[in-house]
């Protein structure tokens, strides 16, 4: 949706960033800034800083930056819309309009995905769908879970569903835009999912969002294929039964890797279970899951594949508050075939004996070294002190010291005067990487370039950011500006998109700020000008300074990649440009 500037700029009058930042962050007032501890990471002493003047914050620690609407977006785990709508109702304005235009699609999306999905669950018990049938009853399913799922069949034609929807008055455009239909190259269109088994997707108001088809045998494409993104359905948000897994009301879920684990973790009464749509698991789905759930077990596939997505999981997790544990399956690949093999009341055994994900890693930290072997042991118990120099509770900490003693003969008090080693260690490596952030981003005066920015561009790059800088914080010195510079001499991309775009809503009549600006960058672009403003924010701007940026610009020397792909006629203003400056 595209949302208007005047909105964006009524929006960013009515709430101001101290008070919508100082709704999480406790500041405290530093002269014309404000500082406090850092949100986006943990810190001991604060180097999250607000600036009022461009209504804009930057963390020296983490790099994280931007205007309200980022920081109401990332607190709060929300689409930038939705970070909009929330920051529109606090501060009593009315929501967006939504473009008619997509509004509208969106429903029709909904109600042919709705005809679909009866439409394929009805083909599964007409003639067509006998084969579907056996496939189903091979798998052990139900017809309770058929249902309960609202499984289906897509036949094998090319335009069984197309010509359906058609009948109920959908165009080829809607069927495509939905993912029902694909467009072949000749033009016409066809059914995307050809004699496969149908799994409906569908969101937490009851929605078919989406669908995943698995083919019957072992030929006639991938194994699975799941609905690409459409208007109504974004693949790396969705989680397949999550509708059915909040109405179990239970505060723990099962997260298993595909949709055959979940419906036979539902069979068998575990109606908590969860999948990803064949994708690694997501921030936005774990973020879903810590909403709904206070822990959840992973129980992914117990190959050498499924072993690393659970530790990829357990990663993003860490960042969500939820418990993690990790389920350990022999003698099967999947929950699946595991209850089929060895029954439900084993499957909930695994269960209870599901590991903490501290566990998991000591665990298999443990499988590594021989400690029977006295080195071994050594080993083992070092790295074991230094996963356990993270973990912030001194009690926890005490716990896994005795545990640690028990499992390997060793004395308790040198495991903890190891652990007290890993941890100075820990900490000293922290706080140093810290520090090395803060000189990096240098907190006087002038504007420090990334180091990916290396080479003799780098001052070229330097009085570009120090342009945008200024130009943001005095909409009069534009004009300037705007005589001297084309687009053009703008050679780094994100400072170029700035510059691009603040000509265009000055075009427009804009005032143009920091926060207005952001609207319409990308999110790389968004923190660089934050770490901008972050280091202008104690320096008056003049023309003066502006003036001696933008001959800067002009004469600062070329790089080796520009001087290569620049025309003749460049290279010879370059050189006019540079003798004018001798005179
Ligand atoms: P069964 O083999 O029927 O038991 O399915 P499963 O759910 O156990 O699938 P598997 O463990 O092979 O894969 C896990 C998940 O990854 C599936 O549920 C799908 O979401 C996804 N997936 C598997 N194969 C494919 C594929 O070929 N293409 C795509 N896009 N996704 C796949
Ligand atoms: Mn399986």
């Amino acid at each position: 949706m595209a949302i208007p500037a005047h909105y964006i700029q009524e929006l960013l009058q009515r709430n101001n960033v101290t008070d919508v930042i100082g709704g999480h962050v406790h500041l405290k007032r530093h002269g014309r800034i404000y500082k406090g501890l850092c949100p986006f990471h943990s810190e001991k002493t604060p180097s999250f800083t607000v600036y009022p003047d461009t209504q804009s914050y930057y963390c020296f620690g983490c790099g994280a930056g931007g205007d309200i609407i980022s920081f109401t977006k990332e607190i709060n785990g929300l689409t930038y819309v939705e970070a909009v709508k929330m920051l529109a109702q606090q501060s009593g304005m009315p929501l967006p309009d939504e473009d008619d235009k997509v509004s509208k699609l969106k429903s029709r999306i909904y109600e042919m995905n709705k005809l679909a999905a009866r439409y394929f669950h009805a083909n599964l018990n007409s003639e067509k769908g006998k084969n579907a049938r056996i496939y189903l009853r091979q798998r052990q399913l139900s017809d309770k879970t058929i249902v309960n799922f609202g499984l289906g069949y897509a036949s094998d034609g090319w335009q069984d569903l197309t010509n359906y929807l058609k009948s109920k008055g959908y165009t080829e455009e809607e069927m495509v835009s939905a993912y029902l239909a694909a467009r072949s190259s000749k033009g016409n269109v066809y059914d995307i999912f050809r004699d496969r088994i149908i799994f409906p997707i569908i969101d937490l108001r009851g929605n078919v969002i989406a669908f995943g088809g698995r083919r019957m045998g072992d030929e006639g494409g991938p194994k699975y294929l799941n609905s690409g993104d459409t208007p109504v359905f974004k693949k790396s948000n969705g989680l397949f039964a999550l509708n059915l897994a909040k109405k179990s009301g239970k505060d723990t879920f099962i997260l298993a890797e595909g949709y055959m684990d979940v419906i036979s973790l539902h069979q068998a009464g575990f109606n908590n279970a969860v999948a990803t749509l064949g994708t690694a698991l997501t921030s936005q789905q774990a973020k879903l899951i810590a909403d709904y759930a206070k822990n959840v077990v992973i129980s992914y596939d117990s190959d050498e594949a499924g072993q690393k997505a659970t530790r990829r999981a357990m990663e993003i997790f860490s960042k969500e508050d939820v418990a993690v544990s990790v389920l350990q399956m022999d003698g099967a690949k999947d929950p699946d075939e595991y209850i089929k093999k060895f029954g439900r009341n084993s499957f909930e055994n695994l269960i209870d004996k599901a590991n903490s994900a501290l566990d998991f890693e000591l665990q298999k930290l443990k499988n590594q070294y021989n400690i029977k072997d006295t080195q071994g042991r050594i080993d083992y118990l070092t790295k074991a002190c230094d996963i356990l120099a993270k973990i912030p509770s001194p009690v926890l900490q005490d716990v896994y010291c005795s545990r640690l003693a028990e499992e390997t003969n060793a004395d308790k008090a040198s495991i903890k005067l190891q652990l007290e080693q890993s941890r100075s260690r820990y900490y000293r490596n922290s706080s140093y990487k810290r520090n090395k952030e803060l000189l990096k981003e240098g907190v006087a005066g002038s504007t420090k370039v990334d180091y990916r920015q290396q080479g003799n561009t780098l001052p070229k790059v330097v009085a570009q950011q120090n342009i945008i800088g200024m130009l943001i914080r005095d909409n009069e010195l534009f004009d300037m500006v705007n005589t001297q510079l084309k687009e053009e001499d703008f050679t780094d991309a994100n400072m170029r998109s700035a510059f691009t775009q603040y000509k265009k809503l000055k075009a427009e009549g804009y005032d143009v700020g920091y926060a207005l600006l952001c609207h319409y960058l990308d999110g790389d672009t968004r923190k660089e000008l934050a770490k901008i403003n972050a280091g202008k924010a104690d320096i008056i701007t003049t023309a003066e300074d502006m003036q001696m940026h933008i001959n800067n610009l002009k004469s600062a020397p070329m790089g080796q990649s520009e001087i290569k792909s620049a025309s003749v006629e460049e290279l010879a203003k370059r050189i006019e440009s540079l003798k004018e400056k001798k005179k």
